[in-house]
């Protein structure tokens, strides 16, 4: 049997970014809560350990623990972030408790080890910690510390320990560090392979539908994640009892209706649509709250499509979703670990008790990139797939304030300019997502010799590569000056545009 690496989630928001580097490097990897080491047995599944960071402190009573002494373990093992002070502080360190949570790049020096080998003896490193060590266990030698002298990194035999994200892409030589640590000092060998990801789909309808033709019901967003699902359906199942359902809720871009429909059509699907944007902006009337938004936005979607599955009398059903990880680790903690609500994501809602069905997702534990390769691998088209990623609850969450047709219909005009101009400038493929939001703010401003008083819209084009963290994409002043002025000149209802130059952390992508 293959063994494959365990990461033992201490609810960080990046645990499922080590599980897809690993991956990566061509090792299979899986995740699993701090219960699945109650029984030591488990571990002898597993080649190597990985314990991965969390939101609390290691000295709180109540914080998460794995039932088995670290010293019996018999694997490798490298503990980040939480993992670090837990094996620190399992060892005899001592971690100085602080209220302050530290984050952001920090620059650690290093000293020569296989560890760190084909690394820059400065390197630049993500941290996000509250604790710190203060003093090193019995036994454990430094191999890091940072400008100011902290330990950033210890080992002991075949432990080690990195007070930073290895995993995310601000830490400089983070998959380098890691591709050390299992290629050099654990010595796996490759096991998995990136183009098995349309075959674990596979697998997955095998394993989670047993009919020959399946009651299918599959809500279509227009995006690119429940476009593919359908796609994959399509592949894997017979469609005589499959449902491809779009609902339309007024929140959509100017032209996502019309593409999604001729999509469906280029490939002889068919797609039911719903319209559905009246009822939606009545619900959204005078709401500014951005949770509530959400809630409503998801609680109309889960009515209006169970009023149509009732009608289409399916007793029993599948309800597919293209739900990735990234949409759901922000809202509850993927494998049972802890982790802190930070939006709520539509698309995990429930639909009413009533209704008997089960939940198939495909693509819960993938990231939009390995689902844009599965969109090409069946063959849709790549403009399609390389579209921006766009959030379940749309515009409403974009049109800051009060949700009315008059600013989505302005918003939806900004939008369109924006996006038109980052195609033509070659720009718009270099970011990860672009898009316009719009401001409850008025501010007077002068055209021709009228006097205007209208409101405001900011611009946002980011970086990233899965969605967890961002950086601001580095437009050109004078090109964003240009855009600026064609927004001005043909959006009577902004006169004034800004850019957003925050990144996430400690900003999120979206404005609510
Ligand atoms: P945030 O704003 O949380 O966004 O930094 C991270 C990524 O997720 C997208 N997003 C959503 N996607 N339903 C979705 O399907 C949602 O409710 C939702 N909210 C945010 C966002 O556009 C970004 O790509």
């Amino acid at each position: 049997m293959t063994k494959s690496v365990l990461i033992i989630d201490f609810g960080s928001q990046y645990t499922h970014l080590i599980g897809r580097k690993i991956r990566e490097l061509g090792i299979y990897a899986e995740i699993n809560p701090p219960k699945y080491l109650n029984n030591i047995t488990n571990i002898l599944n597993h080649s190597v350990l990985i314990l991965s960071g969390g939101p609390e402190s290691v000295l709180n009573k109540n914080s998460p623990k794995i039932d088995i002494p670290l010293n019996k373990i018999p694997i490798p093992i490298l503990g980040i972030c939480y993992g670090f002070q837990y094996i620190a502080n399992e060892f005899g360190g001592i971690i100085q408790k602080s209220n302050q949570r530290e984050y952001g790049k920090t620059i650690i020096k290093i000293g020569k080890s296989d560890f760190f080998e084909g690394t820059n003896e400065e390197q630049q490193v993500w941290m996000s910690h509250g604790d710190s060590l203060k003093e090193i266990p019995k036994g454990f030698k430094v191999l890091s510390k940072t400008k100011n002298m902290v330990p950033a990194a210890i080992f002991k035999k075949n432990i080690y320990a990195i007070q930073f994200h290895c995993e995310v892409t601000h830490t400089e030589f983070g998959t380098k560090i890691l591709e050390n640590f299992l290629f050099k000092i654990c010595k796996l060998k490759h096991n998995w392979r990136n183009h098995d990801l349309h075959q674990t789909i596979g697998k997955y309808f095998k394993i989670n539908v047993k009919e020959k033709k399946p009651n299918i019901v599959c809500a279509v967003s227009g995006g690119v994640d429940s476009t593919v699902l359908a796609f994959s359906i399509s592949k894997y199942i017979n469609l005589e009892n499959v449902h491809f359902i779009f609902v339309n809720n007024g929140l959509l871009r100017k032209y996502d209706v019309k593409n999604i429909k001729n999509i469906f059509k280029s490939f002889n699907l068919k797609l039911n649509i719903i319209n559905a944007e009246h009822l939606f902006l009545k619900k959204l009337k005078n709401i500014t709250d951005p949770e509530q938004k959400r809630k409503i936005i998801g609680g109309l979607f889960i009515d209006v499509f169970s009023k149509y599955i009732r009608k289409l009398e399916q007793k029993d059903f599948y309800l597919a979703q293209g739900t990735l990880y990234t949409d759901i680790i922000e809202s509850m903690s993927f494998h049972g670990g802890k982790s802190v609500t930070i939006k709520s994501h539509h698309n995990v809602g429930g639909l009413p008790k009533d209704l008997k069905f089960e939940v198939i997702e495909p693509f819960r534990e993938l990231f939009k990139d390995e689902i844009r390769r599965l969109g090409l691998f069946y063959k849709l088209d790549e403009k399609f797939i390389n579209r921006h990623p766009f959030p379940g609850p749309g515009l409403g969450i974009r049109c800051i304030g009060k949700v009315n047709k008059q600013r989505l219909d302005t918003l939806k005009d900004i939008d369109e300019i924006f996006i038109n101009f980052l195609i033509k400038r070659n720009l718009y493929n270099k970011s990860w997502q672009a898009f316009a939001v719009l401001l409850p703010v008025k501010s007077v401003g002068v055209m021709g010799d009228e006097r205007t008083y209208e409101e405001t819209c900011v611009l946002r084009c980011i970086n990233s590569v899965d969605g967890m963290t961002a950086d601001v994409s580095n437009i050109d002043i004078n090109v964003l000056a240009e855009v600026a002025t064609l927004i001005i000149n043909k959006v009577t209802k902004v006169n004034k545009v800004l850019y957003d130059i925050t990144s996430k952390p400690p900003s999120t992508i979206e404005w609510e």
